[in-house]
Order: C-alpha cells, then structure tokens, then sequence
C-alpha cells in the first residue's frame, strides 16, 4: 500500500486486506483518520489492520465504548499499541478528558480515529487521512494522503 493513493475495492473482504496491508507501510506515533459516512467500511479497515498487525482478538468496534486498547503481544516495527476510537457519539471536550491527547503522543503506539470530523478541533497537524466512500452496495472508494 502507497502512502497516498486512491483503492477501490469490491467487497468488505478486499478492505479488509487493504487494511492488512497498510501494516507494512506505517511507523509507530501515527494518528490514522478514517473519514466516511456510515457503513463506509472505516471499522471493516481497522480490524484488516488489527489482524495484519497481529493484535489479540476479539476486534470490538469501538462505537459503544469510544476507545479499545489492542496491546502486541510481539512489537512490530517499533509498535506496541493500538488505540482504535471512534468519535462518533463524543463531545470534543469530553475527547480531551478522556485522553486523546496522550493516546497521540504515545511514541510507541497507533491511533486509528474513525469520525475524526466530531473533534476537528484537536487533531494535530501531522496525520494521516483515509477517505472512505461508497460507490455501490460493495463498492467503496479509499483515498490516503499523508501530510
Ligand atoms: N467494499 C467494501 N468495503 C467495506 N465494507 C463493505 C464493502 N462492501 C460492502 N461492505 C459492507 O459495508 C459495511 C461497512 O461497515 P463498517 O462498520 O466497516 O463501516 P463504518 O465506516 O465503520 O461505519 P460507522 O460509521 O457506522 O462506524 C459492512 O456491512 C460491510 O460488509
Ligand atoms: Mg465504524
């Protein structure tokens, strides 16, 4: 996977291994933002990537308990962490309580934020973007730029 390039995939599968395959590319203290309206498959990417990555399941989506924490077992490339959040239900003050901060700056770790829209406030300038966007029923459009 090239760090800024446009994927189309044709199934929840083909995502899945997009998502698997980013894990060769990235270095540990990277926030992820995965824009994309509902269903646009930003939660079917991060457990692609949670897999590639080999972090211990169960992959939970995180809608319900805004931050689940995936520690690796065996580091890989200098990553000990993943911090999947989704910001879909949360106020941007309450983000900062909860930490979201740390999480980013945490040397050895990954955020994978999906609904990074709900707290533009705090998202530091250096990230990277995943724009989702479905095409059809199965069809989704992966755009991913790095700044
Ligand atoms: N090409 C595809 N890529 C990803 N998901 C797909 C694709 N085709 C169909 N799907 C289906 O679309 C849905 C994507 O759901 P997913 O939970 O990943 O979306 P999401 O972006 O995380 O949504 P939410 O904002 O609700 O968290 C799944 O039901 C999946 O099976
Ligand atoms: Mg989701």
């Amino acid at each position: 996977m090239n760090m800024n390039n446009v994927y189309t995939t044709q199934s929840a599968e083909e995502t899945r291994v997009l998502g698997g395959e980013l894990t060769g590319e990235i270095i540990p203290g990277t926030l992820l933002c995965l824009f994309g309206d509902l269903g646009a498959g930003k939660t079917t990417f991060t457990q692609g990537f949670l897999e590639g990555i080999g972090a211990e399941r169960p992959f939970v989506s995180p809608t319900f308990v805004i931050m689940k924490q995936y520690d690796l077992l065996k580091p890989v490339s200098g990553i000990e962490r993943i911090y999947h959040v989704d910001a879909y239900r949360v106020e941007t003050k309450d983000f900062e309580t909860i930490g979201f901060s740390e999480w980013c700056e945490d040397k050895k770790g990954i955020v994978i934020l999906e609904w990074p829209e709900r707290v533009a406030d705090l998202l530091p300038a250096k990230r990277t973007e995943i724009h989702f966007k479905s095409v059809s029923e199965n069809e989704r459009e992966i755009k991913v730029t790095s700044f």
